[in-house]
């Protein structure tokens, strides 16, 4: 059964960002040209977008890195990338070829004040004046660098502080990790501003580019069935399950840094959290939208260390199996100490003291090996009083309370949860699903996020990014479950196999209200 007519058809209000506006002629910069994300994610986006006709009418795109290359070799080696990493294939070479002879490589070393004139001697060089200002800092290196970054692009004269109403803009991109604390980002966000206006920063969190993640507004505040029902007199309690199927692979010595809680929880569940939880913006204008998500994140119950034993629960997975393959443990993945404590999986049990919330579990868990790689937001309403139907329910299938399920990715879609009566002459119910599915419904239509990000960045729009505050109000909540883990070791319940749900640890977090982890299911 399809929800069709909620969710298909042209939608006449306006859209969360703003990608229907034209872009204008504009230079990005990426620095940190040479790493993984520039080939595998940002140049196969920008490609698509010229490819759709998206990108602005003159552009140009300077790779800055250390190695030595030319233009031509550094084209080369994207064209081979994009062979296993665009989502239009096969590449076609001529609009290939008339794509790339906008991309330029800059060698230089970020710490050297000489390649940045260069590079600005490079920008000037065309006579226009919208390639020469209009511009795209994008920082794809390590964070340790953003700071100097801009201030060494502040001191040749790239990097303005620009006010409203200038019709030429400066914009600065920067991936995360933000900080690796609330100390960290403050001070980050305090040496960026110092050349430049908040407005002109826009923080990546690439969760906030899937389309079903944009959905999650669009489908809250359109639907008056589901809205009315979500508060504390409907919902029981949420769940947010981020569940990756892979390890770490090869990123463990950045993950002995970061762990699950710093890596995901910090930025991807809190945000779709502050989307499935935050009031109705007053518009759908940028600073509405994230002083609602703000707003949210600062009316979690602030967690003190005793009450980080009894709603946060860590995890790390040891050698396991996952379909029928061997799985290494995380304390022999390359780069990882053999005795780490660091979590590879998560799980907390957040409450949100505002009018609409108040005393309703919100269930967080995101864990690295697990069974399936799955994203979903599940809303477990609360039951009908148990008078009529206890004694139907089959006994292999008991009489379910309805829910909404959320999934993200893979298999976009939403479903909805609820009894029905078996046919036959008995009188006995079952629960049945009436599902949406996207690619059913509008084609198989699967923008990568980073499309989306770069279009927004270039048109000004910084909807689908983290504010100042809001990176700092979800650094606070996680620092404060850090502080009450305090560094100790884990135990024994903390440990799983891979290829498992995860730690037995996380399932006492739910018994004590009588609730279960419910596991992302493949469609049938
Ligand atoms: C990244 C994390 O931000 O998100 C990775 O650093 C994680 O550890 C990835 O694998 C998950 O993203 P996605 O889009 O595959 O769910």
């Amino acid at each position: 059964m399809s929800l069709a007519p909620t969710l298909s058809g042209a939608v006449s209000a306006p859209s969360l960002g703003s990608s229907h506006k034209a872009v204008q002629s504009c230079t990005l910069v990426i620095f940190g040209a040479s790493g993984d994300l520039t080939s595998r994610k940002l140049i196969p986006a920008l490609h698509q977008l010229f490819l759709e006709g998206q990108m602005p009418a003159r552009f140009r795109v300077f790779g800055f890195a250390r190695r030595e290359k030319s233009d031509a070799g550094w084209r080369a080696e994207l064209r081979e990338a994009l062979a296993r990493f665009s989502r239009t294939q096969p590449v076609d070479d001529a609009r290939w070829a008339s794509f790339a002879e906008n991309l330029y490589y800059h060698c230089g070393d970020l710490a050297d004040g000489a390649a940045y004139q260069s590079l600005a001697a490079r920008i000037n060089a065309p006579d226009d004046a919208a390639l020469q200002h209009n511009l795209v800092f994008y920082m794809a290196t390590s964070p340790s660098h953003f700071g100097a970054v801009a201030d060494r692009l502040h001191a040749v004269g790239l990097l303005q502080r620009k006010e409203d109403g200038d019709a030429l803009w400066q914009r600065v991109v920067v991936e995360k990790p933000f900080g690796h604390d609330e100390a960290s980002a403050h001070a980050l966000n305090n040496q960026l501003t110092q050349h430049i206006r908040e407005r002109q920063v826009f923080r990546i969190d690439h969760y906030l580019g899937k389309e079903t993640v944009q959905n999650i507004m669009m489908f809250r505040f359109s639907n008056s069935i589901f809205e009315r029902l979500w508060n504390r007199e409907s919902v029981e309690h949420v769940q947010i399950t981020v569940s990756e199927e892979i390890g770490v692979g090869g990123r463990g010595g950045y993950y002995e840094e970061a762990g699950a809680l710093r890596d995901m929880v910090q930025n991807h569940l809190l945000q779709v959290l502050s989307l499935i939880a935050m009031e109705p913006p007053v518009s759908l204008h940028a600073e509405s939208i994230r002083s609602e998500k703000v707003k949210l994140l600062q009316s979690i119950t602030p967690l003190t260390a005793e009450s980080v034993r009894r709603q946060a629960v860590r995890g790390q997975y040891f050698a396991g199996s996952h379909g029928g393959e061997p799985r290494k443990g995380y304390r022999q993945e390359e780069k990882v100490s053999s005795d780490s404590h660091v979590e590879t999986f998560v799980a907390l049990k957040l409450f949100i003291d505002n009018w609409r919330w108040s005393g309703v579990p919100f269930y967080l868990r995101t864990g690295k090996n697990l069974p399936v790689r799955a994203s979903e937001v599940r809303v477990q309403f609360r039951p009908t009083p148990n008078v009529l139907f206890a004694a139907q329910a089959t006994p292999e299938s008991a009489l379910q309370s309805n829910a909404l399920t959320l999934r993200l990715q893979p298999d976009e879609g939403i479903s909805l949860h609820f009894n029905g009566k078996v046919p036959g002459n008995s009188p006995k119910l079952r629960p049945v699903r009436m599902h949406f599915d996207y690619d059913s419904e509008f084609g198989a239509y699967t923008p990568e996020a980073y499309e989306r990000l770069l279009l927004e960045a270039m048109a000004g729009d910084a909807t689908l990014f983290i504010r100042r505050d809001e990176v700092e109000a979800a650094w606070r909540i996680v620092d404060s479950i850090r502080a009450g883990w305090g560094g100790a070791a884990l135990s024994n319940r903390e440990f799983y196999a891979a290829g498992t749900w995860g730690p037995v640890a996380a399932d006492d977090l739910l018994a004590p209200l009588g609730h279960e982890w419910h596991n992302p299911q493949p469609l049938p």
